[in-house]
Parts: structure tokens; sequence; C-alpha cells
């Protein structure tokens, strides 16, 4: 009996040492003091012992069982102390490392020519007008001279919201509003978004103009020419192909549009310039007197100039843009280039 219980011990210190996991420890347990383990049959057989015997087999059986008892659950916590360090390892945060960046945005293309724009014409000494997106047809058309049913007036295909509002086709409004309320000298831009039912590569239902109106005495289209001149040299640079071509607006006699030379295609013609070579960016003229009628102006006392300069097109060829929809898709791994 007590070969057996020495035996029994050190088979099981054994085994516990040896043992890897939980699950195993466990096996042990339940295979040695579980209730038909190895230890509880022993312990079965001490009543067949004689009464002398029976104390010092008794004690040896409580102490093989304490012992094995006791390293099992040394083992045992080991055990879960190496898991928990394990666990604490895999789930490690370095905080040494370097954050993520916060993203900045960028500026819009259409932004950034708008800004560039108002600041060339705040150095010659033009200020910033406003007026409403939803306009009535009267300032958006009629006060600058397309009467009611005038050809002219498919000259730009109008959103209408309701009876006489419309969605603005043009900034030119913003001339006709400048003009009721202040009196000559006159010298302002109107950075603004406008609408037409319009879309292609190089037109879109929405987008951007700057309108310009310079009202005094003696000015002429000397005068409007020197300042398209200079600011088309300050915007594209002194080598950039500029020219002027005869055209038609009902609110400016003589009227002109100024084109660019295409940088898509350095002249050659492309889609976007639709092969022509030029792009045009503006429309211009001097002040028709049929316009200064509407707002009390003397056309016999004054005389003066507007433009109006589409922002997406300017935008198009300062960055070599060859697709308008590109500027209204808001990908951003596009308007971050900017
Ligand atoms: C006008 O809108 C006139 N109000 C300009 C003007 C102002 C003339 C003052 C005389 C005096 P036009 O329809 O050509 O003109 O448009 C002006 C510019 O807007 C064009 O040169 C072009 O650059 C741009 N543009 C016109 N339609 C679109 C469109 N659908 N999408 C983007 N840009 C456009
Ligand atoms: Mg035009």
């Amino acid at each position: 009996m007590q070969k057996k219980l020495e035996q029994l011990r050190n088979d099981a210190l054994k085994a516990i040492a040896s043992a890897s996991g939980e699950e195993q420890l466990q096996g042990i347990r339940v295979r040695l003091l579980g209730r038909k383990g190895e230890l509880t049959a022993l312990m079965k057989g001490l009543g067949a012992l004689s009464p002398e015997e029976r104390p010092s087999i008794g004690q040896l059986v409580n102490s093989v069982r304490d012992n094995i008892e006791s390293t099992l659950e040394a083992a045992l916590n080991a055990e879960l102390e190496r898991v928990k360090c394990e666990r604490l390892q895999s789930e490690k945060i370095d905080v040494t490392l370097p954050g993520r960046n916060a993203q900045v945005g960028t500026k819009h293309p259409v932004s950034l020519v708008v800004e560039e724009v108002c600041e060339i014409f705040a150095g010659l000494g033009f200020s910033v007008a406003e007026g409403p997106e939803i306009e009535h047809d009267w300032y958006n058309f009629e006060a600058l001279n397309f009467p009611p049913e005038h050809p002219a007036r498919d000259m730009q295909d109008t959103f209408f919201v309701e009876n006489d509002l419309l969605l603005r086709t043009h900034t030119s409004p913003v001339q006709i509003r400048t003009m009721l309320k202040q009196k000559p000298p006159v010298r302002i831009i109107a950075p603004g978004t406008v609408y037409r039912c319009d879309s292609d590569a190089t037109h879109s239902p929405m987008f951007h103009q700057i309108e310009g109106l310079m009202v005094d005495k003696g000015v002429s289209f000397g005068d409007l020419k020197g300042i398209l001149t200079v600011f088309t040299n300050q915007l594209f640079g002194q080598n950039t192909g500029v020219r002027l071509r005869p055209s038609f607006f009902p609110f400016t006699e003589p009227s002109a549009e100024v084109d660019i030379a295409c940088v898509i295609c350095g002249g050659k013609g492309c889609r976007v310039c639709k092969n022509s070579g030029w792009l045009e960016i503006l429309g211009a003229g001097m002040v028709d007197p049929e316009v200064y009628r509407h707002v009390n102006y003397d056309p016999e006392d004054i005389s003066g100039f507007a433009f109006g300069m589409g922002i997406e097109r300017i935008a198009m060829l300062k960055y070599g843009i060859n697709d308008m929809r590109l500027l209204f898709e808001n990908d951003v791994r596009f308007l971050r280039q900017f």
C-alpha cells in the first residue's frame, strides 16, 4: 500500500510537471482525485488494513492527496497567469507609434479661381457686390434689354421657378441691382452661382460667373481692353494666347467674347476646345444706353463697360482639367490635388 501511494505520488507529480494547458491539468485532477479516481480507489482500500497500519497509511494518504492538490493548484495558477500574459502581449498597444493625422480639407479649384480673380480686380479698385440666385425675369432679362419673346433669350436655356421667378442664368442682373442702388462712379465685381439647362464636357447646369461693371465719365472700349489684358496676363501669364472676337449681347454695344488658347491641347484642337484651339472664357462690351434707361442713369453723361466670365472654364485652363464634370463629382482624390 505504502509503495503504491509513493508510486502514485511520483507519477502524479511527473504528469503535472509535463502537462500543458488547463484542460490536461483538469484531466489529471479527475483521473487521480475524482470520485472514480486512482487515489480515491486506494483510499477505499484503507478499511482492509490492520488497525496497526491504518494511522500511518492514513497520514500518508492525506499527505499524498495534499501534495497532489497543492501541486495541481500551483500548476493551474501558473497556467492561468501564462494565458493572461499571452493575451496582454497580443493586445498590446504601442503608445509611442505616431498617430493618424487628422485629414485637412483643401479649397475647391472653383473657390481658388474666384479668390484669385477677386484679388486681381480688388487691386484694380473693384469692390465685391452680390445678388440673389432666384431672380425676377425683370433683372435677369428685361432690364438687360431682353424684351419678352425676344429671340436672344434662347441664348441661355432658363430654369423657371414660378410666374416671373427663375434661376438666374448669368450674374448680369447684379449690374442692374447695383446701378439701381448706387450712382456713378461704379466699379464692382459680382461672383456667384448661375444655372442653365446645359450639360457636357464644357457646360454644366450649375456653374459660376464673375460679373464686372465699371461706369464713370469717359470710360471707353480701350479701358475695357486694358483691364482685360491686365487681368488675363495676371491670371494666365504673359505668354498665354488671348483673342477678342466681335459678338452680341442685348445689353452691350459693341460686344466681344474673349478666348484663351486651349492649354489642354496647346492650341492643336481637342474635345475641350471643340477642335478650335480656343476656349471662350468671357463675354464683354460697352453697356448699352438702353440698360441705363432702366436704372435712371444718363447715357449722355456717363459710359461704361461690363464683362462676365465663366469660372469653371478658367479653372479648367488654369489647372489643365479636361472635363468640367470633374469639378462637381466631389471625388476627394481629384480635389486634393489643388
Ligand atoms: C453671359 O452670360 C453674359 N452675361 C456675359 C456678359 C456680361 C457679356 C457682361 C457682356 C457683359 P455667356 O452666355 O457667353 O455670356 O456666358 C459667359 C461665360 O460663362 C462663357 O464665356 C463661358 O465661359 C461661361 N459659360 C457659359 N455657359 C456655361 C455652362 N453651361 N457651364 C459653364 N460655363 C459656362
Ligand atoms: Mg458666350
